[in-house]
């Protein structure tokens, strides 16, 4: 809501102060210590679950036709744009077990009654389908028609997002592999959740395929590359990356994720991951810190929720760009004050920091740069030690 608010210009936006957040400029820091009061008036309709008890976990809507898809426990549901309750689809509790495959079950495996929770839920325009994750099955997705969600067209029987409950997993469709910006993929972020024969090799970031042949696999594989990128084996058990967003943006894929700054014990911090969309291989996968600070110097370290638009003519002209270039509006977090930074609890103070995406480029542009000059590190020590440091400043699109 207040995302929504800031193009038009707040008092807050106005000010055309850019503050100067370490890393890179903002411009807009509102400190918020509220729980967004409820607009009871402005509510112009509802919808609930009859029986009230199913938890909402995605929400999605249709830009061509404004119907509403929305992902739950156990439930897909699609509504009018008037939110009027059109199909209520069951997908869950399933007999599952974690010793099961995604395509079958040892004979003495005990499977027991399981939630099914909605981990992604996509809207794939260029072929009108409607793509929906879950936990079961090792965390597979479903491809249905998006005009009646009941009508599944493929069951695809590959591990692809978290498998429980908690574990993050973030999933957007963008350019990518093989024939940008022609051909389209589904870029996942998935937090690690353990070793096991099924979930091991499913990659913490991927760019996975929308041709109906290898629906979901991975869109580019070689022998130890491909679209893809793990934590590596010794520090996955214990270096959690949580995804909280993604998207994209003048020929790049992003994710905002929390982390730990290394792989030893040490605080959470938000960071930005950057993949270039013609890049097959993960070449180009960097990551920069970001940080959102206040004028008095409290770090809110810890992205919760985000969203990429465009900017009123105001904001962009105290952003120094014009309205059509993108903005990325996060709310961040402090760490829980009784656990502190080393804790990716969150406390009840956030802020809401403004960054342009032309200023996120000048960023990851000076860290390469720094990076071939010879001086500093990847830093990624929790993914692979070897990994070269290639020139992706600009994609070849
Ligand atoms: C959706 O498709 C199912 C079968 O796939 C059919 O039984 C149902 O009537 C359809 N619902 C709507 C609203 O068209
Ligand atoms: C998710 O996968 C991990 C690794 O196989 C397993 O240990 C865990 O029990 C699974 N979670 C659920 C809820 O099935
Ligand atoms: C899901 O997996 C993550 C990572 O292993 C773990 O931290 C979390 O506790 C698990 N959640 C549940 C509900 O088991």
């Amino acid at each position: 809501m207040l995302a929504a608010r800031l193009p038009g210009g707040t008092a807050a936006s106005r000010r055309g102060e850019a503050v100067s957040a370490g890393r890179f400029a903002i411009l807009a820091l509102i400190v918020l210590n509220v729980v967004c009061p409820t607009l009871a008036g402005d509510v112009v309709r509802t919808f609930s679950d009859s029986t009230g008890t199913e938890k909402f976990n995605h929400l999605v809507v249709d830009k061509n036709t404004g119907r509403v898809f929305i992902g739950a426990v156990n439930r897909l549901y699609q509504l009018s744009p008037e939110l009027e309750l059109v199909i209520n689809e069951a997908t869950g509790p399933k007999e599952d077990s974690p010793e099961c495959s995604v395509l079958d079950c040892p004979p003495n495996v005990v499977k027991k009654l399981t939630d099914n929770v909605n981990k992604a839920l996509v809207i794939d325009y260029t072929t009108t389908r409607l793509i929906s994750c879950g936990s079961l099955f090792q965390g597979t997705c479903n491809v249905r028609n998006l005009h009646n969600i009941s009508d599944v067209q493929h069951e695809v029987k590959e591990a692809v997002v978290a498998n429980n409950s908690t574990a993050s997993t973030v999933a957007f469709i963008a350019p990518g592999p093989p024939n940008p910006p022609v051909s389209q993929v589904m870029y996942v972020g998935v937090t690690f959740t353990g070793n096991s024969p099924y979930r091991s090799e499913v990659p913490a970031v991927s760019s996975r395929s929308l041709d109906k042949d290898k629906m979901f696999m991975i869109a580019e594989t070689a022998v130890t590359t491909g679209t893809r990128m793990f934590v590596n084996s010794l520090a996955r058990e214990r270096y959690h990356i949580n995804y909280i967003y993604g998207f994209s943006s003048e020929g790049f894929s992003y994710f905002l994720t929390t982390q730990m700054r290394n792989a030893g014990p040490s605080p959470f911090i938000s960071k930005l991951v950057r993949v270039c969309h013609d890049d097959e291989n993960y070449y180009s996968y960097t990551e920069i810190p970001v940080e959102c600070i206040s004028e008095d110097g409290k770090t809110y370290n810890l992205v919760q929720a985000a969203y990429v638009g465009k900017p009123g003519s105001d904001l962009a002209s105290d952003l120094g760009i014009t309205a059509q270039d993108d903005v990325l509006f996060a709310v961040f977090s402090e760490s829980d004050q009784s656990e502190g930074e080393v804790s990716s609890k969150p406390s009840q103070y956030s802020a809401l920091c403004v960054y342009s995406l032309k200023s996120i480029r000048r960023k990851f542009m000076h860290n390469i740069r720094t990076c071939f000059a010879g001086s500093g590190s990847r830093g990624l020590d929790f993914i692979s030690p070897s990994h070269p440091c290639v020139l992706t400043i600009a994609c070849s699109l």
